[in-house]
């Protein structure tokens, strides 16, 4: 694996999934691995899962993560071609990049959409920027339209519960992702890169649920059944997987808020004992009701928890191409 950015960066879902659950198993099994090498870790925006979960994974295969905040610490970047840098950024991304490249092996980047222009946002300008040229592998910490760690993270936790709780042969697990109020604009990121990922997976049904106007974006959700009502979407579901996006037609809009799209145990009831995945952080009693995440039902810290052996199945593979 040369770099990690979306799912078409993984040749084999399943083989990296194993290798994730095989660190879960064994943690320090490779920890030669990344032994006299440094991977940067560096946050435009915040994060609590992302950070620290890539830097234990970084520390289970003996490489040293080092983070900096860039939004907080660093000079403000410029990643326009050609800007003429007259106004408040400092260095341009042509000029600190390579730099980056040559402190460290690989650099790791969360970015954030700015949720104002669509076509800026999806360019992904950022970390193809990072990606031009540090000249090392890249791996995306979230970007402005994805978060593959998470999804892989996700698709790990999936599979853990199947392996658990086997399905009938020639069964396929219903997943369904359905769209939750908030209070603020957020990112497609989640929702995209998770619909990117289940459909490359390709083991199970998967229906998307959301309100009229929310719809995705298409490269992204093909091959998915997109119902618009909720309660139809959750019948029977094996996986409910909720989240809030803002709109992607009418870029970066809350049009709707009404609180029937929280989850709640009614909503529960109508599958099939469903396990409820969120991705965190998450708006108790907005985005989902404190009686669904604190019940059984709720496995939301064990998909917290998996965002280690995620990462370290993807350095791992990083270094070893290296
Ligand atoms: N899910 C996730 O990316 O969490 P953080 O924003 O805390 O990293």
């Amino acid at each position: 694996m040369k770099n990690f950015v979306s799912v078409n960066d993984v040749t084999d879902i399943d083989a990296l999934v194993q290798k994730a659950l095989q660190y879960k198993a064994n943690p320090f099994g490779d920890k030669a691995i990344g032994a006299n090498k440094r991977i940067g870790l560096l946050f435009l925006n915040p994060s609590l899962r992302t950070r620290l979960s890539t830097q234990l994974a970084a520390q289970n295969l003996g490489i040293e993560p080092i983070v900096f905040n860039v939004d907080k610490e660093g000079w403000a970047l410029e990643f326009e071609e050609g800007a003429i840098m007259s106004g408040n950024t400092v260095e341009h991304i042509k000029d600190a990049a390579p730099i980056l490249g040559s402190y460290f092996d690989i650099l790791c980047i969360r970015t954030f959409p700015g949720l104002k222009n669509r076509d800026d946002d999806y360019s992904e300008m950022y970390i193809n920027q990072f990606m031009k040229y540090a000249g090392v592998p890249v791996i995306s910490l979230e970007s402005a339209t994805l978060h593959p760690l998470q999804s892989f993270t996700d698709i790990i936790t999936i599979q853990e519960h199947l392996l658990d709780s086997p399905l009938a042969e020639g069964c396929k697990p219903k997943i369904v992702l359905t769209w939750a109020p908030h209070v603020k604009p957020l990112p497609q990121c989640v929702a995209n890169s998770f619909s990117q990922w289940v459909n490359a997976w390709g083991k199970a049904d998967f229906v998307i649920t959301h309100p009229e106007d929310y719809e995705l974006d298409e490269k992204f959700t093909k091959g998915a059944t997109i119902i618009y009502d909720q309660k139809e979407a959750l019948k029977d579901a094996d996986f409910v997987y909720v989240k809030n996006w803002s709109t992607y037609n009418d870029y970066g809009k809350i049009y709707e808020n009404d609180p029937r799209w929280m989850l709640n145990e009614d909503s529960l009831e109508l599958t099939n004992n469903a396990k409820v995945m969120h991705c965190l952080p998450v708006r108790r009693n907005v985005e989902l009701s404190d009686e669904i995440l604190d019940s059984t039902n709720s496995i939301v810290t064990q998909q917290a928890s998996n965002r280690v052996w995620a990462a370290q199945a993807v350095i791992s593979e990083i270094l070893r191409a290296q």
